[in-house]
């Protein structure tokens, strides 16, 4: 009675399998003809029972020795794991895995009925893209970045430095020539010019790379952008409330750093705003980063294919493992926050 029970349970739980599970499981028949299907294997490959399974793409081209079988599988009797392109009914190949096992042999007729079971890659392959490209996104960023802090080095130490050279070789000449009026005008002109263009090497280089995001970190270096973009928007009042001074990666910095600057250039550029609030926070594990201005606002969905300013604030921010959220509308300014983890250095 127990057994019986048993094996009743076993019956039922089968057949529940065979009905539910995501793999494809088929019966076949020495002449690949279909015994039997789960519907995950009329899903995955339209197939219909009585039908014949088609060969893989592997079987159709690879070499046969006379006499020998096109169905590898069919050939070895088992084969375990075996990935190829199976073609459904519909045309299209599909990235398949691949088990069978030879499951019933008749003792008189010797005919064999195989199992083969079918596991769909498709979604396996597309992940794995995504994988790879955010990859490629993230050592591009590095790139851009190593490049920028390589350039405003090469702007600040080498142009810059032979621009004071040439200034105080001309400061040299200056004495020389005192009483000689005109020339002395001359060489203050050049003087001046000088200056003009080292502080402006110094101001390209300090934006293609602010060397105190290095040396002092995030905090005075958002401190130093806001005050630089209040200087010359006054009509804007810009707020900063950032009160922590640990330390956090260099990858985080770099990315907070870039964000904020592109949604200050954006609220220049667009928004119209009086009023700019930006909130860092430091808890525990993350780092919160609020930018909220009162300006005009626009529709997300309408800007989604304009500009990239947007696009690679998500990427940089959902590279680092953080969220990314903003919100605006027309005439309610606009709102975005981001959450980074942090304070660890295992981020790779
Ligand atoms: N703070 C903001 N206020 C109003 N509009 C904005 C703001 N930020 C972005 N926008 C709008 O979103 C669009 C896309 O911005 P972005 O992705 O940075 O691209 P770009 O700056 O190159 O146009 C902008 O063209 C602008 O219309
Ligand atoms: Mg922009």
């Amino acid at each position: 009675m127990l057994v019986l029970e048993e094996e009743q349970l076993k019956n039922k739980y089968l057949k529940q399998i065979f009905q539910y599970i995501q793999d494809g499981i088929i019966i076949m028949n020495h002449n690949r003809e279909i015994l039997m299907m789960n519907p995950s294997a009329k899903r995955l490959t339209g197939w219909k029972m009585g039908e014949r399974v088609p060969y893989c793409s592997f079987c159709e081209k690879r070499k046969k020795s006379p006499g020998e079988q096109t169905c590898y599988l069919i050939e070895r009797n088992e084969v375990p794991y075996f990935l190829s392109k199976m073609p459904t009914y519909h045309g299209s190949k599909i990235d398949v895995e691949m088990s069978t096992a030879l499951i019933y042999t008749d003792s008189k007729t010797k005919e064999q009925e195989f199992l083969l079971v079918l596991r769909d890659q498709t979604l396996q392959l597309r992940e794995e893209e995504a994988r790879v490209s955010k990859f490629i996104i993230k050592k591009l960023i590095e790139a851009k970045e190593e490049e920028h802090k390589r350039l405003a080095q090469e702007l600040h130490d080498g142009v810059g430095q032979s621009l004071f050279t040439i200034s105080v070789a001309l400061q040299a000449v200056e004495a020389y020539v005192k009483e000689h009026e005109k020339l002395h005008i001359y060489i203050e002109e050049v003087r001046n010019e000088l200056e003009k263009v080292m502080n402006d090497i110094k101001s390209y280089s300090y934006q293609l790379r602010p060397h105190s995001l290095d040396q002092l970190g995030i905090t005075p270096t958002l401190s130093t952008l806001v005050d630089s973009v209040q200087k010359v928007h006054s009509e804007i009042s810009i707020s900063l409330d950032a009160d922590f001074r640990e330390r956090c990666h260099p990858s985080v910095e770099i990315n907070i750093y870039r964000v904020v600057q592109e949604a200050l250039h954006n609220i220049v550029k667009y928004a119209k705003a009086s009023k700019v609030i930006i909130r860092l926070e430091k808890k525990e594990e993350y780092l919160t980063l609020y930018i909220e201005d009162n300006g005009i606002g626009f529709n997300l969905q309408e800007v989604k294919k304009v500009g990239l300013g947007l696009k690679h604030m998500e990427e940089r921010i959902t590279l680092l493992g953080g969220s990314f959220n903003i919100i605006s509308a027309h005439s309610q300014g606009t709102k975005i926050k981001i959450s980074v983890p942090n304070w660890k250095d295992d981020y790779q």
